[in-house]
């Protein structure tokens, strides 16, 4: 199995549905660990409960962000994994991070539409109908990465933030055990912007 480090950063109900996937050796994912960049969240504790190791780097504990970078590089790095996952992770992985590993991350929109830290009230705001949820790889910039995959979650009239938030977690779960078991199982080739599931990219031939 592929191993994958999960950082988090509250609940952990998207890290919790990786947990219960790689219960199952078909998935092919091993959680070799769930890191957080604060103490006493929800998800390092049901990760606890579940047996799979934890760390926790602090971010208020530094007054240098590349400091707190390294030291999470550092702590990533003892699980030697094939794959992290920002799974709720509400920090900006830098350089130290993402030049070294692999990484993924979801977010509560259909990007490049709302980026940032408040997606889900952002789209609200805006009045968009139709919001959802993305899986990208992590680039140095915010919520840039080339994508992945993408589900669409429409909004309904008398949606409030929370009552939004809650729909595109229950779909955005399905899409981060289906795409990171594929992306564990299959591989993947990134050209320019497009991402492709298989080692090696499919050619224009193949198509023909
Ligand atoms: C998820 O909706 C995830 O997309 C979002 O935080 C939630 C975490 O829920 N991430 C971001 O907003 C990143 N900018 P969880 O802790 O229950 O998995």
């Amino acid at each position: 199995s592929a191993r994958v480090v999960v950082l988090i950063s509250g609940t952990g109900s998207n890290m919790a549905a990786l947990l219960e996937a790689a219960r199952d050796p078909a998935y092919g994912v091993r959680v070799a660990a769930v890191g957080a960049d604060r103490r006493g969240t929800r998800g390092i504790e049901l990760a606890e409960a579940a047996g799979v190791p934890t760390f926790v780097v602090p971010f208020r504990d530094y007054t240098d962000r590349s400091t707190w970078n390294a030291d999470l590089a550092e702590r990533i790095s003892e699980y030697a994994p094939d794959l992290v996952v920002s799974a709720g992770f509400m920090r900006i992985l830098g350089p130290e991070v993402v030049g070294k590993y692999p990484a993924v991350n979801i977010h509560p929109a259909l990007l490049p539409s709302f980026p940032g830290a408040h997606a889900v009230r952002d789209a609200l705001a805006h009045g968009v109908r139709i919001t959802g949820t993305t899986i990208h790889f992590l680039d140095e910039g915010v919520d840039s990465g080339p994508v992945i995959a993408q589900t669409a979650v429409p909004v309904e009239d008398d949606d409030d933030e929370s009552s939004l938030h809650e729909r595109i977690k229950a779909v955005e779960r399905q899409m981060l055990v289906d795409n990171v078991g594929r992306l564990c199982r299959e591989g993947w080739t990134i050209d320019g912007r497009h991402v492709r599931f298989g080692r090696t990219a499919r050619s224009v031939a193949d198509a023909t």
